[in-house]
């Protein structure tokens, strides 16, 4: 089953989540995943959708003022998290800190949804396989292969991003051609292979061409999201 996850970033005010919510509750799909903002978490999993985080704090417990841990998140039935957004490593230098955050996830039984992804210099001057290895290496180091094999990667090159980059959707061959190195990779080194999202400018038009890609597991939709309907288009053309 193919995954697709609504990442709605910093979107959304009470009364636009409670539509939000009461459309895709009763749709009921087991494809369909949400990522809101930390305060509408709750309102999410109460109404049985699938719940995701869009981050999480690299500390247990204490004295962090701001942030939420992977322990709070599993104890109201978080069992996923996104980590290391391109957005955050940019705006909160959160690359150093991916690999503790992995940490608390893997040891509090979530998910991690790892983002990773070149930006547009290093995809043409041919680094981008590098910067892929590196990210996984960095997000990877000492925990234990056992551990890793529930941690998804979401590839969402920089460039791509509708906010962030420029918008312009990779060739599939492109897509397919980092897909396959990401699993390749991960299983010789990491002995598993993960489940590879696409990210970056995906819509319910786009989606159509992104279909005939044959080694992605899925989505991770930003803009298309926050649009009800035409996120709604997307989930049902996704197969
Ligand atoms: P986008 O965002 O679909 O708006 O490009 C994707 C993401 O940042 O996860």
């Amino acid at each position: 089953m193919k995954l697709v996850i609504g990442n709605l970033k910093m979107n959304l005010n009470q009364k636009e989540i409670e539509e939000y919510i009461a459309f895709f509750k009763n749709k009921k799909y087991s494809h369909a995943f949400f990522a809101p903002t930390y305060i509408y978490l709750k309102e999410f999993v109460d109404n049985g959708l699938n719940t995701v985080s869009q981050d999480i704090s690299p500390y247990s417990k204490g004295a962090y003022t701001g942030d939420v841990s992977a322990n709070q998140l599993k104890s109201m039935g978080i069992n996923y998290s996104i980590v290391g957004h391109s957005e955050r490593r940019k705006n909160y230098a959160d690359g150093m800190l991916v690999n503790e955050k992995l940490k608390r996830l893997l040891e509090n039984d979530i998910n991690p949804i790892l983002c990773i992804g070149e930006a547009f210099e290093e995809r043409n001057n041919n680094t981008y396989l590098n910067v892929i290895k590196e990210e996984i290496d960095e997000a990877f180091k000492n925990i234990d292969t056992n551990k890793l094999k529930c941690v998804i990667i979401a590839y969402e090159p920089i460039w791509s991003i509708s906010t962030s980059g420029t918008g312009i959707v990779p060739t599939n061959e492109q897509i397919s051609e980092i897909s396959s190195f990401i699993k390749d990779y991960v299983q010789d080194k990491y002995s598993y292979t993960p489940k590879v999202l696409y990210g970056g400018s995906v819509n319910n038009i786009n989606v159509d061409t992104l279909e005939e890609i044959g080694n992605i597991d899925g989505y991770l939709v930003g803009g298309c999201s926050l649009k009800i309907k035409e996120f709604n288009e997307l989930i049902e053309k996704v197969k």
